[in-house]
């Protein structure tokens, strides 16, 4: 069980509350880990943290029912190993907890119809979608309540969720002002500015959907980290005029700086500067100390238990559902809805 009291008392830093939620989309990969994930394991021991895998989010486009249930559960396992602890955070899969979609069909009335349409990632993904759904529109409503049951003040996210977070913002105002005072407005929690970029196509941002040479997953065996880092596009080498580092070459320090000590990153920022850098042994350095950052977390994964992941979800949904019930029967009764008189 997991060692929380209420949490409908957010006032102090210290007892803030932090929300943040992941799509199942199966591995994550080392963008998510360096760009997220680390984030989350370190905010777990400073605030009352709540870490949901949204897998109502992810029916908003086109998917494959087992492939989802699968993905769910497997991000269940590369959360875990990356270090969620269940005794520090609460881990659950959304769908577990109805009280959200409850709060998304609240919300979504004082939520404004324009507010949605200029949301840019509705306008982006919908282009790429033959059959625009009407969930994808109201996407971030649900996100919104996912934050707001739990009357989080704190979200980590990355630069491309703000205006949702922003949205987000502006529904608890508009449902504060019309119902009285219940929701804080949370603010984001930039994860590290840090973008990992493709390791064939360094212009783009690492992601999955790019296909297998483009990135790095969590669980990579040894060999495929190297040859992935040896054959890692350097570009046209130190465009000496400027002394800026190009893309590829800018990636490989980056991942460097995450996972060397400072004295080995120093080391070939130095034999940068001097002009003397050589990528062969920049690589295999990005390589070893990748594979290296990576092996307690490989190690972790083989040791989890698939019941074992279960059960944590599980009880990581009992304890967030027990706030979220407050919340609703809060806002229900704010509302004028439910109880009959
Ligand atoms: P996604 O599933 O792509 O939306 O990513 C989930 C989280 O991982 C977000 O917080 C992203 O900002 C982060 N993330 C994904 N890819 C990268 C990347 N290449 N570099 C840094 N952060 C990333
Ligand atoms: N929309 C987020 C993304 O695509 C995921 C998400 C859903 C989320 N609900 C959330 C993030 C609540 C933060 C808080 O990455």
């Amino acid at each position: 069980m997991i060692g929380f009291g209420s949490s409908n008392v957010i006032s102090t830093p210290s007892n803030s509350v932090v929300f943040s939620g992941l799509q199942p989309t199966g591995h994550l990969q080392i963008g998510n880990y360096f760009g997220a994930v680390q984030n989350f394991v370190k905010l777990q021991t400073q605030y009352e943290c709540y870490y949901a895998i949204v897998d109502y989010h992810a029916i908003t486009v086109e998917h494959d029912p087992e492939e989802l249930r699968r993905n769910t559960l497997e991000m269940g396992f590369d959360l875990l190993a990356c270090g969620l602890d269940p005794k520090q955070c609460v881990l659950f899969v959304q769908s577990q907890v109805p009280e959200h979609t409850e709060l998304a069909w609240i919300l979504s009335a004082v939520t404004s119809y324009g507010d949605l349409q200029r949301m840019t990632q509705f306008k982006e993904k919908g282009e790429t979608q033959e059959f625009v759904s009407c969930g994808l529109f109201t996407y971030p409503v649900l996100q919104a309540a996912d934050i707001l049951a739990y009357k989080a003040s704190k979200v980590p996210v990355g630069e491309d969720q703000v205006q949702h977070i922003e949205l987000t913002r502006r529904i608890a105002r508009r449902f504060n002002a019309r119902f009285g005072e219940t929701f804080p407005e949370p603010d984001v929690l930039l994860t590290a500015a840090l973008r990992l970029m493709s390791l064939a196509d360094p212009e783009r941002k690492m992601s999955k959907s790019l296909g297998p040479k483009h990135y790095i997953a969590l669980n990579e065996s040894e060999e495929s980290i190297r040859e992935k880092i040896k054959t890692a596009v350097t570009d046209v080498g130190p465009r000496t005029e400027t002394k800026e580092k190009s893309p590829g070459v800018a990636n490989l320090f980056l991942l460097l700086k995450l996972s060397a000590s400072q004295e080995i990153y120093d080391q070939f920022e130095s034999d940068y500067a001097r002009g003397v850098l050589k990528y062969e042994p920049l690589k295999r350095a990005v390589a070893d100390c990748l594979v290296k950052t990576l092996e307690p977390i490989r190690a972790r994964k083989a040791q989890l238990k698939e019941s074992e992941v279960r059960e944590i979800l599980h009880e990581g949904a009992r304890t967030a559902r027990a706030v979220a019930r407050q919340t609703l029967a809060e806002v229900r009764e704010r509302i004028g809805v439910g109880k009959l008189i």
